[in-house]
């Protein structure tokens, strides 16, 4: 198979972890006989520097242009302690996911069992878990209307949805309950917000076209009790897209840690493929980042955008079994992990890759 694929390392960490994931992809393309060639561009924080944008135009181009986006994170310390910054990291992010129709996030948390002492949740309430989410990526507050009044002295931002919004990420959520165990829980607060009204309503209309999913409405605030009191009673989640930002960040704890998340964007056309952690620049250029999350963002964009189950497949099992060797990064090293068993970035792919070239 022939693929372009585009690799976005953005900002801090980005860098590290994409280049471990850009090597599965070549050790794939080797070990399955498959063509896949590369270019690159810029985003967030260093786009900003080279550029003056945090999304320039020649990115745009090169994404549209490609079959698929291997992303690293965007993000940089100095923005964060300034809200009057008028170009911010984040936005190249968001403007990315809003101009490639993006609008379905998934992030599936599955805890491989060898981490199950690298949580901080007791391991008799994790083991089994494995939860799909669907976040709405191109809507909600992240989109609406936000202003400063009054002198800059009163803010706003506005939650809004549109019908064909949620019904197109709740039919690919009750899509992916079909194949999994028939369980779709939609996440709002419909006893406050009119949008959620809407969200809740939406569901209700879509859940009879797919009879044989059992359909639960929980609001926001019980989903994140439930979600650590008993990870196990859920399987397809859906949700917009603040409430599920804050939800995967959540659910990252019931995966060991937020460094072996994977995340994949879709809607119409290119996905792009992330971790869900951030840029990290407490730990840039230490060569200590976690690379398992680009790695397995690397086996969802093989199964999701490539239809190569089978690749896929040889990635998971490349992470899984590299994880039951003992090896581990600093963020999921346990108290009975050896000490000479903690790898960092560049470390840790090689073991990686080297089951991959067997
Ligand atoms: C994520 C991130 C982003 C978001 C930030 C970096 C804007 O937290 O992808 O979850 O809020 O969507
Ligand atoms: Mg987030």
């Amino acid at each position: 198979m022939k693929k372009h694929i585009l690799v976005v390392p953005g900002d801090g960490i980005g860098a590290e972890v994409t280049t471990v994931g850009k090597q599965v992809l070549e050790a794939i393309a080797r070990k399955f006989g498959h063509e896949f060639t590369y270019d690159e561009a810029l985003i967030g924080h260093v786009a900003i520097e080279a550029t003056g944008s945090p999304l320039p135009g020649e990115t745009l181009t090169k994404m549209r242009a490609a079959d698929a986006i291997l992303f690293g994170a965007v993000g940089h310390p100095k923005y964060d302690n300034d809200p009057t910054a008028k170009v911010r990291p984040e936005q190249g992010l968001l403007q990315m996911r809003k101009e490639l129709g993006l609008y379905a996030n998934l992030r599936p948390i599955k805890l491989f069992d060898e981490l199950l002492d690298a949580s901080s949740i007791k391991p008799e309430i994790l083991r089994g878990a494995d939860i799909l989410f669907f976040r709405e990526l191109t809507g909600d507050v992240y989109f609406g209307k936000r202003e400063r009044l009054d002198e800059g002295n009163t803010a706003y931002d506005t939650m809004i949805y549109s019908k064909y919004e949620v019904e197109r990420i709740v039919r690919k959520a009750f899509e992916a309950a079909r194949t999994r165990n028939k369980r779709l829980c939609s996440v709002d607060k419909a006893n406050v917000l009119e949008s959620s009204r809407l969200w809740r309503e939406v569901v209700q209309a879509i859940a009879p076209e797919y009879a044989d999913v059992e359909v639960e409405h929980q609001f926001i605030d019980a989903a994140a009790m439930l979600l650590i009191k008993d990870p196990k009673r859920f399987d397809v989640v859906v949700t917009g897209n603040l409430f599920g930002d804050i939800l995967t960040d959540e659910a990252s704890q019931i995966a060991g840690s937020m460094g072996m998340l994977a995340s994949a964007s879709v809607g119409d056309n290119t996905g792009v493929y992330e971790p869900i952690h951030g840029s990290a620049h407490d730990i840039t250029g230490k060569g200590v980042a976690n690379p398992l999350a680009s790695v397995l963002s690397v086996a969802l964009m093989l199964d999701i955008s490539f239809g190569l189950k089978a690749e896929a497949e040889a990635v998971v099992g490349a992470v899984d079994a590299v994880l039951k060797a003992g090896y581990r990064t600093r963020d999921i090293a346990g108290p009975t992990t050896q000490p000479e068993h903690v790898l960092g970035t560049d470390a840790m792919g090689q073991q990686i890759l080297q089951l991959l070239q067997a």
